[in-house]
């Protein structure tokens, strides 16, 4: 059976069963606790707690649903991004599901669970097990603990005639809530299907709504309990084919083919294949469905997407525009069911995002080739800077890459993550990190970049300043955004052009030499003692930290700038770029202000 079939098929069994097909909602949903859809309930979450399903207008049929729905909704998971490449995850997958409003409940649908999955005239597949909720099996603390036993489920597998072996009790992953914490949950049952090689994947969830989960966890019973199921269409492609991955299906087999024939050089390997497959779908969903690249929720996701795909493109020959051709592929034959599949549109909006981050790119191989040596935390900052992956720096870094390897790099990425936490917040599992600490403002992990090189920046100038000025010069006050950095300082006239030529060269003398930045956090007297600029005035802990910036390797004796403070900072001097005063002004007496950039 082709997925098209299956699809059909799908939504005819459920047709007959008294169900209104709905079409499927954008990626992008109305429901502002999530960042992009992920499951087929959340454009019906409202006819659960809210909403009545048989007089409110639906606006994709403008009509009321009734208690009964079936569609086919394109889902996005960004919690499956980094498995993307195994058998089964994927970030953008269809997904085929039957919801009941105060309609049916347990019996019925279980029951058409069953018979659509072993139907001779449907998937005729032969079930290896199913889950139901047992509470014992739920760890102690767990907040699921105090749900019931789910007997009626169980009772109603037996008595369709499971033997009792396969009726598994499971307390982990079969209680459904929604993403985004606060909606409809409740106990689930979950079917498993055999692969030929023998393991059993998880194909249908079927969700009882019964409770109302509120933002601080707590469960309430839902004013309209119900039914809510998902079936991954990919999956159920796979094991209804026999294939061994979800790649051996109809939905995949003509990408990775078309990679493959212009994969000249035998380049690709089966998990950089699976990548690009699985993004270039994600990435030609989304943007058919409005997003943009951005620095910003799923703006970002789309933007990861690409720049991940744009690395592949770019390491196995540049040259071949993998994408247009996929993309072809993809609206061939997924354009009759989603017409939103503008090719035009997406290849534009693609196009532009890979020609601004090849530009990022080469410019960080440049830096890489003008390294003398090569590792985990240089790599890092290449990293950090560029944009450069590991992959890319892996194998264009030559030699000098040769003894760089991931679990180093993968180390050092988790030690940044730990210092970056410090004053940031986590969002959205990692995808915006927001810091802000009254003198640095970063929306998201991009800016967070920007805005501590500005940040060492900031100290360069200040040193700088009082070299050129004398030792009067002292901070007034602080702000740092992604665009610049504004730095007040005690001065009692305007700077000539000659003073302001001479910050500026010293400054960027300092970032060519390429000095380390450390800190070391010591006893707030032992601080002062080295010498550290500090605010006199300002109440600091008992314990302080001391950034200073040093010619490479030396420590703090032979440091040029010292300054307390809490970070956080480029590692090394280079990873700044050209620094620019943009304008120097009077702002109150005896107080100058310097606004300055770097690029
Ligand atoms: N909403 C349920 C899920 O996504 C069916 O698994």
């Amino acid at each position: 059976m082709t997925s098209n079939e299956i699809r059909k098929k799908f939504l005819q069994f459920f047709k007959e069963r008294e169900h209104t097909v709905v079409p499927s909602s954008s990626l992008v949903p109305d429901d502002p606790s999530v960042l992009l859809t992920t499951a087929g309930m959340q454009q019906f979450k409202p006819y659960y707690s809210e909403l009545d399903p048989t007089t409110t207008v639906h606006p994709l049929i403008s009509k009321p649903v009734g208690k009964n729905a079936a569609s086919v909704q394109k889902c996005f998971r960004t919690s499956d991004i980094d498995e993307v490449g195994d058998e089964s995850h994927l970030t953008f997958f269809e997904m085929l599901g039957n919801f009941s409003f105060g309609g049916y409940f347990k019996k019925e649908a279980i029951k058409y669970g069953y018979d659509f999955i072993t139907g001779k005239d449907w998937m005729n597949l032969p079930i290896e097990y199913v889950t139901v909720f047992d509470p014992s099996k739920v760890p102690d603390d767990d907040w699921r603990k105090g749900v019931p036993f789910d007997e009626e489920s169980y009772e109603i597998w037996k008595e369709i005639g499971l033997p009792e072996e396969k009726i598994k009790r499971d307390g982990v992953d079969v209680f459904w809530g929604p993403t985004g914490n606060e909606g409809p949950c409740g106990p689930t049952t979950e079917i498993y299907i055999k692969t030929p090689d023998g393991k059993a994947v998880e194909i249908w969830n079927i969700v009882f709504n019964e409770f109302y989960r509120g933002s601080d966890m707590k469960l309430t019973p839902l004013k309209t309990p119900g039914v809510d199921t998902g079936m991954g269409l990919e999956r159920l492609v796979m094991v209804s084919g026999k294939s061994l991955s979800i790649f051996e299906t109809d939905l995949f087999v003509p990408l990775i083919q078309v990679l493959e024939l212009n994969d000249i050089k035998n380049k690709l390997n089966q998990k950089t294949k699976r990548i690009m497959a699985d993004h270039a779908r994600g990435i030609a969903f989304l943007i058919g469905d409005g997003v943009r690249p951005s620095n910003k929720e799923s703006g970002y996701v789309l933007r990861r997407l690409i720049r991940r795909f744009v690395v592949n493109e770019y390491l196995f020959e540049g040259a071949e525009p993998y994408f247009e051709k996929l993309l072809h592929v993809i609206v061939e034959n997924y354009g009759e069911f989603y017409q939103e599949l503008n090719y035009d549109l997406i290849y534009t909006v693609f196009n532009e995002e890979r020609i601004k981050f090849l530009k990022t790119v080469e410019k960080g191989l440049r830096e890489l080739g003008a390294l003398e040596s090569l590792d985990a935390s240089l790599a890092f900052k290449l990293f950090e800077s560029f944009g450069l992956p590991y992959e890319v720096i892996k194998e264009l870094g030559g030699e000098k890459a040769e003894k760089l390897t991931r679990e180093d790099f993968e180390e050092e990425f988790k030690r940044h993550q730990e210092i970056s936490r410090a004053g940031a917040e986590k969002k959205f599992g990692g995808h915006g990190l927001i810091l802000d600490t009254g003198e640095l403002k970063a929306g998201n992990e991009e800016e967070l970049k920007k805005v501590t090189r500005l940040h060492t920046t900031t100290h360069l100038m200040h040193k700088a300043l009082r070299e050129v000025l004398g030792d009067s010069v002292h901070q007034m006050g602080s702000d740092i955004t992604p665009e610049r950095t504004r730095f007040d300082f005690s001065f009692d006239r305007k700077l000539t052009d000659e003073e302001i030529k001479r910050v500026e060269n010293k400054v960027n003398e300092i970032i060519k030499a390429d000095y380390d930045v450390k800190f070391e956090e010591m006893p707030k007297s032992e601080a002062e003692k080295t010498g550290a600029l500090h605010f006199f005035k300002a109440k600091y802990p008992d314990r302080v930290k001391v950034y200073y910036v040093t010619p490479k390797g030396k420590g703090i004796p032979e440091a040029w700038s010292k300054e307390f403070c809490g970070g956080p900072h480029v590692t090394h001097t280079s990873l700044i770029g050209h620094f620019k005063i943009i304008k120097e002004e009077g702002v109150a007496s005896g107080v100058r202000r310097i606004r300055a950039a770097v690029e």
